[in-house]
C-alpha cells in the first residue's frame, strides 16, 4: 500500500482529482468505479472544474459505483443515482449510458445483485476505483464480517453506520435500513485503487489500515491483498500513524 498525505481537504482532493485525469488522460475509454458519501465530494469538483477547463474529455469513459440504497427512487436526493448526476455526470461530458449503479428498486433484488456483477465482469473491472472509508473500516457499504470472498450482494445497515448517514436524511428514520454494494472480491478486481481520507475522525482507520492485521472485522484490511492500492489521506486522518 502506497500513501501520500497531503496537507489538508483541499490538497487531498486535488491529489485525487490528478490521479484520476491522469488514469483519463492514459486511457480515454477507462472504466472508473465511484464511491459516494463527503469524501470525494470536492474531488468531483475538481474534476467538474477539469473538465470546463478543457483539461480532459469523458465522452468515451465508463463508471461503475459502489453502492446504492435499497428502496429510494432514482431521483430521490439521498440516493447514490441522484449523488452522482448531480456531483458529476451532470457536469461532465460523460455519456448517461456509461454510467451505472445498482438498480435498489430492482424488483427481484437477488437478480439485480448477480446482474451488477456480471457487470462489473463485462464492463469492467474498473481501471481505477476510488473509495472512502467508514470509521469502522467499511468500504462500499461492505461492514465488519463481512466475507472477503463477497461479490455484490445485499447488505443491512449497522446502526453506526445508519447514523454516520442520518445527517444527510430528515430524520434518521429515514436512512434505508438495506442497500446493495459491490463485495469485497468485486472491489479487489479492480486494476487499480485509490482510498481517499479525511478528518481526525477516520485516523484511528487509517491507522489501523496500515498497520493491524489483515481480518475480516475491518474489512478495508483487505485492499492489503491488492498489489495497487495508494491512499490519498490529509494530514489530521494520518496522525495516528507512528
Ligand atoms: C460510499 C461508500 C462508503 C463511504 C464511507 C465513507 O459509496 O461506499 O463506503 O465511502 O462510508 O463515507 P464519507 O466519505 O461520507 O465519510
Amino acid at each position: 500500500v502506497k500513501v501520500i498525505v497531503k496537507e489538508d481537504y483541499h490538497e487531498m482532493s486535488c491529489a485525487a482529482a490528478h490521479f484520476i485525469e491522469s488514469k483519463i488522460v492514459e486511457k480515454p475509454g477507462a472504466v472508473l468505479g465511484l464511491a459516494t458519501g463527503g469524501t470525494p465530494l470536492a474531488t468531483y469538483e475538481e474534476l467538474v472544474k477539469g473538465y470546463k477547463e478543457g483539461k480532459v474529455s469523458y465522452r468515451q469513459a465508463c463508471t461503475l459505483n459502489l453502492d446504492e440504497y435499497v428502496g429510494l427512487e432514482e431521483d430521490h436526493p439521498q440516493s447514490y443515482h441522484y449523488f452522482m448526476r448531480e456531483k458529476l455526470f451532470d457536469h461532465i461530458d460523460i455519456d448517461a449510458s456509461n454510467t451505472h449503479l445498482p438498480n435498489g428498486n430492482a424488483e427481484n433484488i437477488d437478480h439485480e445483485c448477480q446482474r451488477y456483477e456480471g457487470l462489473i465482469d463485462e464492463i469492467g473491472p474498473p481501471d481505477l476505483q476510488v473509495l472512502g472509508i467508514g470509521i469502522n473500516g467499511h468500504i462500499g457499504f461492505n461492514e465488519p464480517g463481512t466475507s472477503f470472498d463477497s461479490t455484490t450482494h445485499v447488505v443491512t445497515l449497522t446502526e453506526s453506520t445508519r447514523k454516520a448517514n442520518a445527517r444527510f436524511f430528515p430524520t434518521a428514520e429515514d436512512v434505508p435500513k438495506h442497500s446493495i454494494t459491490m463485495g469485497i472480491r468485486s472491489i479487489l478486481k479492480s486494476k487499480q485503487i485509490i482510498l481517499l481520507a479525511s478528518g481526525e475522525d477516520k485516523a484511528p482507520a487509517i491507522q489501523r489500515l496500515l498497520e493491524g492485521e489483515i481480518d475480516e472485522e475491518f474489512p478495508a484490511s483487505a485492499l492489503k491483498n491488492h498489489p495497487d492500492v495508494t491512499l490519498i489521506v490529509d494530514e489530521s486522518a494520518y496522525q495516528g500513524v507512528v
